[in-house]
């Protein structure tokens, strides 16, 4: 008997780590809806004829909306939705301008939201669905200078943890993939804000927030990971996105929050050559 392909919608799939779960997931025998903001032709997936390229910007509804339709008429269905587009707004908090705030808000939080409820009438009438949701180690602790990155990652964690509850009763699972550094498009796309009155601290600490950055893995490792939440069949919520992550969270288990911080700091805070 032949069984169906199993369709992931991915947010955020032009680069990194949504391009790579694009890629596992064809590889894998899954249909990939993968969306993105700007559909270019160098987001080319012409070695994965499994891959299909969507445009979705999830700071515009009528996007998502469309998108979800073209995905469900195209793929027929989709099981599983990642809600991965992101990125960081860095620097002193004293610095940022309101719109800075918001506009990472807009992306890394009201994004994820939007999309999410969209696709909840869809995985209600269907009875099934899972919502994995790209958070980041920096959801469950926090870096110096990433306080907004910090808290928008901080609230989807909270938003997804509180959503559980009023979603199980349709058979709707959510899970939370947790990376700390990963090599991808990311650092740079980095929104750094300069202050003068921060300027030496703000460059030491994110010349080794970028040092950090030397020996982390390719987004390929995340979204292996990503794949075991689609398919283990497990209620877990959160899962640690890189092996770093991993250690992390023992630590800051292990630790007092001031011992944890202090560590942070020293780490982060530490002086470097030119
Ligand atoms: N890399 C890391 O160290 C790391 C660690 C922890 C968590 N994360 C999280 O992982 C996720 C993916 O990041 P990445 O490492 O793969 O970085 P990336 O290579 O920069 O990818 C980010 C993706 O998000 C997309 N995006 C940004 N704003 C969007 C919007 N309004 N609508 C739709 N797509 C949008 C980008 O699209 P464009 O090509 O159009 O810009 C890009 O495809 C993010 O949520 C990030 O916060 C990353």
């Amino acid at each position: 008997m032949q069984t169906r392909k199993k369709v992931i919608m991915i947010t955020g799939a032009s680069t990194g780590i949504g391009k790579a779960t694009a890629i596992y997931f064809a590889e894998k025998g899954w249909q990939v809806a993968a969306t993105m903001r700007t559909v270019k032709p160098e987001n080319t997936f012409s070695h994965h004829p499994a891959i299909k390229k969507f445009q979705l910007d999830v700071t515009d509804n009528e996007s998502i909306q469309k998108a979800i339709g073209d995905i469900i008429n195209d793929l027929g269905i989709i099981d599983v939705l990642f809600n991965n587009a992101g990125y960081a707004l860095a620097g002193a908090f004293e610095a940022t301008k309101e719109e800075q705030v918001r506009k990472q808000f807009e992306t890394n939080l009201f994004g994820v939201m939007n999309v999410t409820r969209s696709i909840l009438p869809y995985f209600r009438k269907e009875r099934s669905g899972i919502i994995l949701n790209t958070t980041s180690s920096g959801g469950i602790i926090t870096f110096p200078l990433y306080s907004i990155y910090n808290s928008t990652k901080w609230a989807l964690e909270g938003f997804m943890e509180a959503l559980q509850f009023e979603v199980k009763q349709f058979n709707i699972t959510i899970k939370n993939i947790e990376p700390a550094a990963v090599k991808s498009d990311f650092t740079h796309n980095i929104d750094f804000i300069t202050d003068s009155n921060y300027e030496q601290y703000s460059q030491v600490v994110q010349k080794n927030t970028l040092i950090g950055y030397r020996n982390a893995p390719g987004p390929e490792v995340v979204a292996k990971i990503v794949y075991k939440a689609a398919t283990d069949n497990k209620k877990k919520l959160r899962y640690a996105g890189t092996p770093q992550a991993k250690f992390i969270f023992f630590l800051r288990k292990l630790l007092p929050l001031s011992s944890f911080n202090k560590m942070m700091a020293r780490m982060m805070e530490k002086p470097v050559s030119a």
